[in-house]
């Protein structure tokens, strides 16, 4: 359930897109920058970080989210996503998955791109019957 402002969406994602400029993206170039809220407001930021072997890339959902969980963080109020998209950015597969992992109903989870159009979307939308234990 989504209580945000538009106010407040655009000032978070103002806040995303600088965070984004730290990703490590020597090989795709293509920069995302992520932001958590937990149930308490506090905030955590990730970035894309790649590597010479491609595939030991992490995205910057993943990053903010395991630095959340690590500070303690066990539920997702609120998560950003920014990248250079035409259209909202479009998380890949296994970060939907897990954002689900950390994440209820009440989670809002807002893509956006720079020139800040956003959609807000449940975990549900972006990841129907998904998988959980
Ligand atoms: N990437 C993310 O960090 N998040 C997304 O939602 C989509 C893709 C990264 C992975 C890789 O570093 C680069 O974007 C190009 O795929």
């Amino acid at each position: 359930m989504n209580s945000l402002t538009n106010q407040e969406i655009l000032d978070y994602i103002d806040k995303t897109i600088k965070i984004r400029e730290k990703a490590y993206v020597p090989y795709s170039k293509f920069k995302v920058g992520a932001l958590v809220i937990d149930e308490n407001g506090e905030e955590f930021e990730g970035v894309n970080i790649e590597n010479a072997s491609y595939g030991l890339s992490n995205c910057a959902e993943r990053t903010a989210i395991f630095s959340a969980v690590t500070s303690g963080m066990r539920k997702i109020k609120t998560i950003i996503v920014v990248g250079d998209t035409s259209s909202p950015i479009s998380p890949c597969g296994a970060c939907r998955q897990v954002i689900k992992e950390f994440s209820d109903v009440n989670t809002t989870i807002i893509l956006a791109n720079l020139n800040k159009e956003y959609k807000i979307m449940t975990v549900e939308d972006i990841l129907p019957y998904g998988f959980a234990l």
